[in-house]
């Protein structure tokens, strides 16, 4: 394949950055159309790549001939899109969280899986250049403990402060940090998590939790807590304990610190994560890499998924315990 020819649906806030990493690219890839229900961002989108606006992603890939498609839209906006385009035979590429309900995801799944389609999900934080380093340590430590948690602010798109459309902090947020939890220790068998609200005061339509705590039991044994807040200053981080009395902490922007009594190695993450996950999508869909080398396709992100709506589950239960279930 020359040039692969992608499509956008959503030309908001994540686009942005998706579009900046298309123009590191030039020679690979070319965005041919992009669709937006805001005129103002399909317009300007279309000036910006020379490329076709659209009101209805249903015209646009009736109409354009795609290699790709980026889904773009918020969780709550996936309302058979992808059917459409896994119809026609497009790869996908889908932002976190892929929707909210586990059934759609699912027959997403089964139908990249029936057409053989190449997909990816936006969890770039798999491709920091220094991840390998923490795989390894992980796999060569008996790490007995993990201790994580993220806070940060209340994004200001309308969507993210409203259960039904976002899925509140856990899951689109912190989806990041259980996808690393995932990709490093393996899957969870259990989780049991418990909600606060009435902290964050003053945003209107709010309705999603202002904190949360999670225990989970990994299927390894591995036990941990994670702890994640709209507020507080920055994303935080993983800590693994293990008994020799080493330990990793690891922060989601790639840096890491590994101690034990005698020694502490230090790491910065050095590369463009975002470009890299972006760059081997089209990498694969042009057919210069195999698949696999795509570290989150949506097979494996509907897991992480999983993981996150199992915990909004547990809070609905008042900390029960819940099984994931894919
Ligand atoms: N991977 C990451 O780190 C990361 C970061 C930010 C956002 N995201 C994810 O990206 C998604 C979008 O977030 P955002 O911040 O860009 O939101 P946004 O609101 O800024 O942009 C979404 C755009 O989609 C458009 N849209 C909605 N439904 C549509 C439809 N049916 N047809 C055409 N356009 C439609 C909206 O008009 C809007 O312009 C969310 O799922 C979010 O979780 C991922």
């Amino acid at each position: 394949m020359d040039k692969v020819r992608v499509g956008f649906i959503g030309c908001g806030g994540i686009a942005q950055y998706h579009f900046s990493h298309f123009e590191k690219m030039p020679d690979k890839a070319q965005i041919v159309a992009c669709c937006d229900l805001l005129e103002e961002r399909r317009t300007k989108t279309a000036e910006r790549f020379a490329c076709t606006p659209y009101s209805d992603y249903r015209e646009m890939l009736n109409k354009e001939q795609l290699d790709a498609l980026f889904i773009c839209v918020h969780p709550g906006a996936h309302d058979g899109m992808e059917f459409l385009a896994i119809e026609k035979g497009i790869p996908l590429f889908v932002q976190k969280p892929m929707t909210l309900d586990m059934k759609y995801a699912r027959k997403v799944l089964r139908g990249l899986k029936s057409k053989n389609l190449i997909s990816a999900v936006g969890l770039q934080c798999r491709y920091t250049d220094t991840l390998p380093f923490v795989k390894n340590w992980v796999e060569h430590h008996e790490v007995a403990v993990i201790s994580c948690y993220r806070f940060g602010r209340v994004p200001m798109v309308w969507w993210w402060r409203q259960m039904a459309e976002s899925g509140g902090q856990v899951v689109e947020q912190t989806i990041h940090n259980y996808d690393i939890c995932r990709y490093l220790f393996g899957e969870v068998k259990q989780v049991q998590s418990a909600r606060r609200r009435g902290i964050v005061k003053g945003i209107e339509n709010y309705d999603v939790d202002d904190a949360s705590s999670t225990i989970l039991t990994f299927k390894s044994g591995l036990i941990g807590t994670f702890s994640t807040g709209c507020f507080g200053p920055g994303p935080g981080d993983f800590n693994f304990y293990c008994p020799d009395n080493t330990k990793l902490v690891y922060s989601l922007g790639g840096n890491y610190t590994a101690s034990s009594p005698n020694m502490t190695i230090e790491g910065k993450c050095a590369n463009d994560y975002g470009q890299e996950c972006d760059e081997t999508f089209i990498d694969a869909v042009r057919g210069a890499i195999p698949a696999d080398e795509i570290l989150s396709p949506y097979s494996d992100a509907c897991k992480t998924l999983a993981l996150t709506l199992a915990i909004n589950e547990s809070m609905d239960l008042n900390g029960q315990p819940v099984k994931p279930e894919m």
